[in-house]
């Protein structure tokens, strides 16, 4: 299947890069998508149109807001679509393409190794064989987690936005290290590895967060009071953060 990518920014090169195949890219900037091409082969387009053109399946990777823009110049030429943008509804996705069969998904950064949470709005539209395909090319880069579109935009608040707020967990805990005279290349190391290794043992124990923390946390010791000084402020920075998710892309 020969894909297409509008845009060619952060998204775009992650898919691009997971799939490690060739694409037909566009930016608004050509030097972007050049850059792509050469990173993963295949060309830079010198239009919308061109990409359309040259791809079987194309995935919209511009800002939600170019919805309209970039629908008015390819919605005649193709076929089969994927959307990743936030926010923009299956309802919006087909009064902007109404000849093509469009799915709407969110990926999150991790598609660049093959790690990623897949979200797809699990509406087949009466072609099961052809949503069944479009899973099986999105399997490629990670968990594909069929989901009603009611629940995408908490979706969007959990996974889509979830390794930059692992990024910033990461970043804080280097910023107390370091704050206590470690040096900060040793910080990250010590605290990529060990998100690396948490994450690992959180899927192998079926994500049983609780009985984790109960057996790492011996009572009376350092990580039943770390975890006393974390569980309220964390609770309700990641509801703010959801707040803050929802009010944006619902
Ligand atoms: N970043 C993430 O982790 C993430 C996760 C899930 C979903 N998403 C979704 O992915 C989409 C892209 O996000 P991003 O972070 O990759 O943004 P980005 O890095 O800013 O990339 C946007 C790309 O779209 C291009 N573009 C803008 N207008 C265009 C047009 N009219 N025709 C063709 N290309 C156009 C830009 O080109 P120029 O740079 O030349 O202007 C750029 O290459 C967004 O809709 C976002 O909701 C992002």
């Amino acid at each position: 299947m020969r894909i297409g990518l509008i845009g060619s920014g952060n998204m775009a090169r992650a898919l691009a890069v997971g799939w490690d195949r060739p694409v037909t890219c566009s930016a608004l900037e050509i030097e972007q998508a050049k850059a792509l091409a050469a990173l993963v082969g295949g060309t830079a387009a010198a239009s919308n149109s061109e990409v359309a053109a040259n791809s079987d399946l194309v995935i919209l990777c511009h800002k939600p807001k170019q919805l309209e823009e970039v629908a008015a110049e390819i919605a005649g030429q193709t076929t089969l679509l994927l959307s990743i943008l936030a926010g923009v509804t299956v309802e919006q996705l087909r009064a902007a393409y109404p000849n093509a069969r469009v799915f709407r998904i969110m990926p999150n950064l991790a598609v660049e190794i093959a790690q990623a949470t897949i979200g797809i709005v699990d509406d087949d539209a009466g072609d099961p064989e052809l949503f069944a395909e479009v899973v099986a090319l999105l399997a490629e880069l990670g968990d594909v987690v069929p989901i009603n579109e009611t629940d995408f935009a908490v979706l969007t608040g959990i996974s889509g936005v979830g390794p930059a707020y692992l990024a910033l967990v990461a970043q804080k805990q280097v910023e107390a290290a370091v704050a206590e005279g470690m040096d900060e290349a040793t910080a990250k190391v010590l605290v990529g590895s060990t998100l690396k290794g948490s994450s690992a043992l959180l899927v192998a124990r079926s994500n049983d967060s609780e009985q984790i923390c109960r057996e790492v946390a011996t009572p009376g010791g350092v990580t039943e009071k770390g975890l006393a000084a974390l569980s309220n402020p964390l609770g309700e920075g990641f509801k703010a953060a959801m707040d803050a998710v929802l009010g944006r892309s619902k």
